[in-house]
């Protein structure tokens, strides 16, 4: 036991001479047991480099390089021109997120339903076309949450077929429009999102889709069959 207690003692005083006290500041680099990649052989940006002829460790983008920020546009830009928006943008407005403020919105944007060459029955095909590929597997091809996957016993989705779906004030039937937006991009709950893979467009095309849905079956009053 003795010897326990002195090796112990010792073994700490060898300790605080390695690393000093706790909260000890030292001038010294830190000792580094794992480097965890601190030191790598790279140019920090707006620094000096030897490397190229003109010295300068920051490169011009290369010529045709597309611009990354809130929008990915369609095209490289040419010449100064604004480059269409188009497909997965990562904005702010109600077109991006389905959201006014914290809020989710109702109705289709006017990105959308102000331009006629965008809104018509091709876009409504369309949001079906993109249903069927992205979203009867699991909500069914009539949208009663009873795709082949329910089938299997793998998972019941939700049900745009509820009793009251088309009625605002039913909480747990309807979902406004934005939020059906934002569920095809961020997913909920045991849904994963779909931004990645569909675009913002035919995201607002598959909404429009589901309504169409919806009012078909209110409509005719007829009681879709399970799939
Ligand atoms: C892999 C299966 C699967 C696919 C594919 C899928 N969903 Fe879902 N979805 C679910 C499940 C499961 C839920 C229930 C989530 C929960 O409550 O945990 C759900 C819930 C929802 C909800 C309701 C969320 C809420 O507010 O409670 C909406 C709206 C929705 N999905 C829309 C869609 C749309 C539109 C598509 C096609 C782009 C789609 N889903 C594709 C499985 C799926």
């Amino acid at each position: 036991m003795k010897y326990y207690f002195l090796s112990f003692l010792f073994v700490g005083a060898i300790l605080v001479s390695a690393f000093g006290f706790r909260g000890s500041k030292s001038e010294l680099p830190p000792l580094e047991v794992f480097p965890d990649m601190d030191h790598q052989a790279k140019i920090k940006y707006q620094a000096v480099s030897e490397f190229f002829a003109d010295g300068r460790g920051a490169r011009m983008p290369v010529k045709g390089t597309v611009p990354m920020g809130f929008e990915i546009p369609a095209k490289p830009a040419v010449d100064g021109a604004k480059p269409a928006r188009v497909a997965f943008t990562n904005g702010i407005s109600y077109y991006d997120t389905g959201k006014m403020g914290d809020f989710y919105g109702d109705g289709l944007p006017t990105e959308i339903t102000g331009d006629k060459t965008v809104f018509n029955d091709a876009f409504i095909k369309r949001g079906e076309q993109r249903y069927a590929i992205h979203c009867a597997i699991c909500h069914g091809a009539s949208g009663n949450g009873k795709g082949v996957t329910s089938k299997y016993g793998i998972l019941t989705a939700f049900s745009f077929q509820q009793p009251g779906n088309t009625d605002p004030a039913n909480a747990a039937a309807y979902r406004a429009d934005g939020a059906i937006f934002d569920v095809i991009t961020n997913g909920k709950g045991l849904m994963g999102g779909y931004g990645g893979n569909i675009t913002v467009r035919d995201r607002w095309a598959i909404v429009a889709y589901i309504r169409s849905l919806q009012l078909a079956a209110k409509e005719s009053g007829v009681t879709l069959p399970l799939q």
